[in-house]
């Protein structure tokens, strides 16, 4: 399937869902998450694919088409944005469905620019057979891109595969990220060289400064990413460990409570058998004195 083919059915198959919420009851709150959820799942992964190759081959391979792609990428940052704010938005929330109308008209604006002008541009200068080879690429990539927007992620330069696959990865929880990422990095890289109808520069130790450079640039922005993923599973950790800490704390406060508790009853139960024994004590004391009274009242009479 060439590239442009597949973007098309891409934007036929979240226009069916953006019709089904249209047509879903004001309570159909159930329905409209569900579908919701496809369409941030789609979407995600829809811009990922276009973003980490689609636009890079696009804006190397025909002339004039930066402004276009630019604007496409900040089109893409907004529904983004959007996406991530109705991620854990409760459809019961008064704002709902006027942020779901507002992402459906952004990318059907956006849909009806790619659709125009930018789709036969790209037509006119790449090749059917580029077409489909790029089609596969990214075709392959949808397995492993982000079903999340990710809107803070960088969306354009060299480590845009790698960091989109990291960021497929948590998405996903699987563990091919550096095959798949740099695997990509070099068939988008591979595809450029040839639809300019030159060989790719071989990449080496000593290579050119350039070449490095791009190789550096991958290297930073797929650590920063990593990064990212570390730091939130750092603070993940440290949250369940002060949880832990706090649960240990309470349970050893109670220990001690109860500790006191039994200490002080048993004082109070030794006072009390005290008490009890002495009186009983001078009872028997008294009653001994009365017998001996009567006894010696009886002997006179
Ligand atoms: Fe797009």
């Amino acid at each position: 399937m060439d590239a442009i083919t597949l973007l098309r059915d891409d934007h036929k198959s979240v226009e069916k869902l953006f019709k089904q919420f249209e047509k879903a009851g004001d309570r159909a709150f159930v329905e409209k998450r569900r579908i919701v959820d496809k369409i941030i799942e789609e979407l995600s992964v829809h811009a990922a694919i276009e973003e980490g190759i689609f636009y890079p081959v696009v804006r190397a391979t025909v002339p004039d088409m930066d402004d276009t792609v630019l604007e496409s990428h900040e089109e893409h940052h907004v529904v983004k944005w959007l996406l991530d704010e109705l991620t854990d938005l409760d459809p019961e929330h008064e704002r709902f469905d006027a942020k779901v109308s507002v992402l459906i008209e952004n990318v059907r604006h956006h849909v009806e620019e790619e659709e125009g002008d930018f789709f036969s541009r790209v037509r006119d200068e790449i090749r059917r057979s580029d077409l489909v080879d790029l089609g596969e690429l990214m075709l392959e990539a949808k397995k492993t891109a982000p079903t999340r927007p990710h809107p803070r992620m960088p969306d354009s330069g060299p480590g845009v595969p790698v960091v989109g696959a990291i960021a497929g990865v948590v998405d996903r929880v699987t563990d091919n990220v550096s095959g798949v990422a740099q695997g990509t990095v070099t068939a988008v890289q591979d595809l450029i060289a040839r639809i300019r109808g030159q060989e790719r520069p071989k990449v080496s130790p000593t290579g050119s400064g350039a070449a490095r450079k791009t190789a550096k640039d991958v290297r930073t922005t797929a650590g920063a990413a990593v990064e990212g993923v570390e730091d939130t599973i750092r603070s993940i950790q440290s949250a369940a460990s002060e949880t832990t800490d706090a649960a240990t704390a309470g349970a050893k406060g109670t220990a001690t409570a109860a500790k006191h508790s039994a200490s002080s009853t048993k004082t109070q139960a030794k006072r009390a058998a005290t008490t009890t024994g002495r009186t009983a004590k001078e009872g028997a004391k008294k009653a001994s004195k009365t017998a001996k009274r009567g006894k010696s009242a009886a002997t006179s009479s």
